[in-house]
């Protein structure tokens, strides 16, 4: 079978690297999206030394004009995308005070509007295709509820009502939508936040934060031929933080 291409937005380090070398690795050519081309590069640099195909672009997931210019490079290099991971996300951990509108604004911007652009620059591709695989990288915090951050848990949550959303519409046209929301994962976004990794963990029954690969693993299915009657679905990687 020809190489699928996947899109995979703030690629350049955490679970989105994750994400990358693993599609990479089950023999998915990967574009790697994020606004640290530096990173996005270094993670196409690993996945070329597993002789495995992708290319790094530098933008702004946020921005309907940095994502056209991602698609029409991830055309000209790869080909026509057919699986997209929506993982860029600005998580900070603040109290509800803390929320200005102006941070709500930018927070929304990339975490709920960011996919929404990506799905409209996207899906063209895989409707032309007849096959799409759709990803959205959520949080456990819009399942459980959490006090560190309002705007990050009302995002995840509009994540999760977008996935299912587009998973009711493109149902017969070949397309699967599903969320994958994360519990805690030991990554650098998590350790350059005000949290101690290690207590936090404590909050989960398995006692101990996630790896980037536990994550990446449940995606790669998800993208996979094997996951053809799954649609809509919320697959909690969380240590059993939340039961479903
Ligand atoms: N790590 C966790 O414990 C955890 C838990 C729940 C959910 N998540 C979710 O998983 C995803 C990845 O988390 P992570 O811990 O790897 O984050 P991270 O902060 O380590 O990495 C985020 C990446 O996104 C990129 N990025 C940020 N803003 C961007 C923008 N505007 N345009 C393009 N790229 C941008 C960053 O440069 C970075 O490479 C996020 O959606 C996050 O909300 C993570």
């Amino acid at each position: 079978m020809e190489s699928r291409v996947a899109v995979v937005t703030g690629g350049a380090r955490g679970l989105g690297r994750a994400i990358s070398l693993k599609l990479a690795k089950d023999g998915t050519a990967v574009s790697v999206w994020d606004r640290n081309l530096q990173g996005a590069e270094e993670t196409v640099a690993m996945i070329r030394e597993l002789e495995g195909t992708a290319t790094a672009f530098g933008g702004d997931a946020s921005s309907a004009d940095d994502i056209a210019a991602a698609v029409q490079h991830t055309h000209t290099t790869l080909g026509t995308i057919t699986i997209l991971v929506n993982n860029a996300a600005l998580s900070p951990f603040s109290s509800f005070e803390d929320i200005t509108e102006e941070i709500w604004d930018q927070l929304m911007a990339l975490n709920l509007k960011g996919p929404f652009l990506c799905c409209k620059a996207i899906i063209p591709d895989m409707l032309a295709a007849g096959w799409g695989r759709i990803i959205n990288i959520a949080s456990s915090a819009a399942q459980t509820g959490s006090s560190f951050g309002a705007h990050y848990g009302a995002s995840k949550g509009g994540v999760l009502g977008l996935t299912k959303c587009l998973a009711m519409e493109y149902a017969t046209r070949g397309i699967t939508v599903n969320a994958v929301p994360p519990g805690f994962v030991d990554t650098e976004g998590l350790r350059e936040s005000p949290v101690d990794v290690a207590g936090f963990a404590q909050m989960t029954p398995m006692k101990r934060p996630g790896r980037p690969e536990n994550i990446a693993a449940a995606v790669a299915f998800l993208a996979s031929e094997d996951a053809d009657y799954i649609t809509g679905h919320t697959l909690g990687v969380n240590g059993g933080r939340y039961c479903n």
